[in-house]
């Protein structure tokens, strides 16, 4: 028993010795001394030993436990020491580990670029109440209950005892619901840019979306001309896209302007070809734009006939879709990251 105890020790040392770092070290400090280790085994048998043999057999325990931790102890602070240089060690030849960093979304970044650039033509930027009322979003623009138009921007009416002016509130189905709400706010002249959501009960399609973004512009003055829309039109979008747009323009019908305009772009996913996007026709409808109707002017409780103006209100889903060739405005809400990954 007593030579039994002496090969532990030179076991235990041996393999103290070659151990390179604290796990390992804990494990053998549990290995021999721990409650089910290999001391507290051979200390069993101490009951078969006599009297004088039992306190020298006790002695040698205890000095053998007392030198494996001391070993262990040095041990410890050998592989401390050595510790840090080994966390420092880089090796460069590693491939570096690949971070994915968020950014804006596609649309996101067109509404900076856009509000940059009518800032830079003198245009106050606003956003505007996307749950309006009846009033704003309809009837002060000369769209009366019962009016066809209505069919057009049907919209989802919002179920509420509050009613405001009187009228039922419902999600705005274009920025020209800001166009009587500023002319009460502002005393003319002025310039104002709303850019936000707006909501339509639509069958959705390549490029029609439920919840869409429109950039709306006015200008109320006393001789503004619709020479004066088209070129503000024409810069802002020869601004965004770096170079001369392909436009054509053509008549509209807006019961809240007088004529009334519209601008289709050539359709960039095809180049004017034809394709899904555009329906092959090789363009794509951008904007609804003209002179503002003497009717919102009323609404607004301007006098007869003292301004003039401009209004304009253009798809932003559609402008991106047209300065990245994507064929299919369903994708911006989508969340499918493969396709937000790409910009
Ligand atoms: C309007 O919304 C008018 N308020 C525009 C206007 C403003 C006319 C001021 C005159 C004066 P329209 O419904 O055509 O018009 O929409 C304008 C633009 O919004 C369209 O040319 C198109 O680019 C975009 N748009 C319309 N509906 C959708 C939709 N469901 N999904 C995506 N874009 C749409």
């Amino acid at each position: 028993m007593f030579e039994e105890i002496n090969q532990i020790k030179e076991k235990a040392i041996q393999e103290i010795s070659q151990s390179t770092d604290l796990i390992s070290l804990n494990n053998l400090e549990k290995k021999y001394l721990g409650r089910k280790g290999l001391i507290r085994q051979i200390l069993k048998k101490i009951v078969n030993l006599s009297k004088n043999e039992k306190v020298k057999f006790g002695q040698l325990i205890n000095q053998t436990k007392l030198e494996i931790k001391e070993e262990i102890e040095k041990r410890k602070k050998e592989i401390e020491k050595f510790k840090p240089e080994v966390e420092e060690i880089i090796d460069i030849t590693l491939p570096a580990e690949k971070k994915y960093f968020g950014h804006l979304h596609p649309l996101t970044n067109f509404k900076n670029k856009i509000i940059e650039i009518f800032q830079s033509m003198g245009f106050e930027i606003v956003e505007g109440e996307e749950v309006d009322n009846d009033w704003y979003n309809f009837e002060a623009l000369n769209i009366p209950v019962e009016h066809p138009a209505r069919d057009i921007w049907d919209t989802f009416y919002i179920k509420s005892k509050f009613k405001s002016q009187n009228s039922k509130l419902l999600l705005r189905t274009h920025t020209s619901n800001m166009q009587v709400r500023m002319m009460e706010k502002r005393k003319p002249p002025f310039k104002i840019c709303v850019i936000g959501k707006c909501f339509r009960h639509e069958a959705t399609d390549a490029t029609h979306e439920h919840t869409l973004y429109q950039i709306e512009g006015f200008a109320v003055d006393k001789r503004i001309s619709l020479a004066n829309l088209i070129y503000t039109l024409k810069s802002f979008l020869n601004a965004l896209y770096k170079k001369e747009v392909e436009v054509r323009i053509r008549p509209g019908y807006f019961p809240f302007v007088e004529p009334g305009i519209e601008f289709d772009m050539k359709c960039e996913n095809c180049k004017g070809e034809g394709c899904s996007v555009c329906k092959n026709s090789g363009w794509i409808e951008i904007l609804g734009a003209g002179m503002i109707h003497p009717k919102v002017f009323e609404s607004a409780g301007y006098p007869k006939g003292k301004y003039t103006g401009f209004a304009f209100g253009v798809g932003l889903d559609r402008l991106v879709m047209m300065y990245h060739k994507i064929d299919d405005i369903r994708w911006f809400h989508s969340g499918d990251l493969r396709f937000i990954k790409q910009f």
